[in-house]
């Protein structure tokens, strides 16, 4: 009883409640940001992430225009239904290099966190064409218009230069082959020997949409193609002392 009469003190003057609430709120916050000062990096960097190609990187920012975020996340929860049915929960380390993430905060559609090398391009372009014509019920609009708008990627190295200030780790020279790359990874008949001497072996160089020229399609496709394949999880083991 005497310590809530105490408590009464604080209860009834207002002045006082705020300092003390003040006071323990700094505590918390304290206790909560401090230690990111001192610890090296925040986020765990796991084997195989790399930054996005030309292609992948446009075909993001078209995932964006389009808003395929509001009905799709790209963030699996490390519960068993999640993990069971879409692949190993997502790291930290697998959004490093998006600006912003695709977390996404609704799944009208499934999660697309690890849908690359799941379908087939074809299956994508058919998808992608006419949702409804591959599963009947679906709700997804139409985007075949894709295929009929060619890209050039005159700004393909503007766009990786604007990544590259806000901490995607693009090279002088990445940036300066940009416009090469985005080309070279539509056409598996070019010489693609540089991409993927910069980006590495596992990227997808194929036409994606079965034309030549690059469209806005390519990119998406090349896009969802990588999604959540960068880290090999045979290999993975989690870094137990975090
Ligand atoms: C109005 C909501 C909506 C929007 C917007 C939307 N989708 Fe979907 N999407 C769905 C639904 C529902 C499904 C599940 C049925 C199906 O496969 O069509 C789906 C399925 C998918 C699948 C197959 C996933 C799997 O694992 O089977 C892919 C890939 C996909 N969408 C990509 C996209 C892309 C790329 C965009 C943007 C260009 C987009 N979606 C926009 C609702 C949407």
């Amino acid at each position: 009883m005497a310590l809530l009469d105490k408590h009464k003190i604080i209860e009834t003057n207002a002045t006082l409640l705020l300092v003390l609430s003040f006071l323990v709120v700094t505590v918390g916050g304290i206790v909560q940001i401090a230690p990111l000062f001192w610890l090296e990096n925040t986020i765990e960097d796991v084997e195989g992430m790399r930054p996005y190609t030309p292609l992948e990187l446009a075909g993001r920012d078209i995932y964006i225009r389009e808003g395929c975020y509001v009905c799709h996340s790209q963030m699996i929860r490390p519960m068993r239904d999640e993990v069971e049915r879409y692949g190993h929960y997502s790291l930290a380390a697998e959004s490093k290099y998006d600006h912003p993430f695709q977390w996404g905060s609704k799944r009208t559609g499934p999660d697309l966190a690890r849908v690359g090398g799941r379908y087939s391009d074809e299956w994508h372009l058919d998808h992608m064409r006419d949702p409804q014509s591959v599963v009947p019920e679906s709700v997804m609009p139409k985007y075949g218009f894709l295929e009929r708008k060619k890209l050039d990627g005159k700004y393909v190295g503007d766009l990786l230069k604007a990544n590259a200030v806000v901490g995607v780790p693009y090279t002088e020279e990445m940036i300066a082959n940009a416009q090469a790359d985005f080309r070279a990874q539509a056409n598996p008949d070019s010489d693609y020997d540089g991409l993927l001497e910069r980006y590495g072996d596992n990227v997808n160089i194929r036409s994606f949409d079965g034309h030549s020229g690059v469209s806005e399609m390519d990119a998406i496709i090349a896009y969802l193609q990588m999604l959540g394949t960068l880290v090999d999880f045979s290999t993975f083991t989690p870094d137990a002392s975090r």
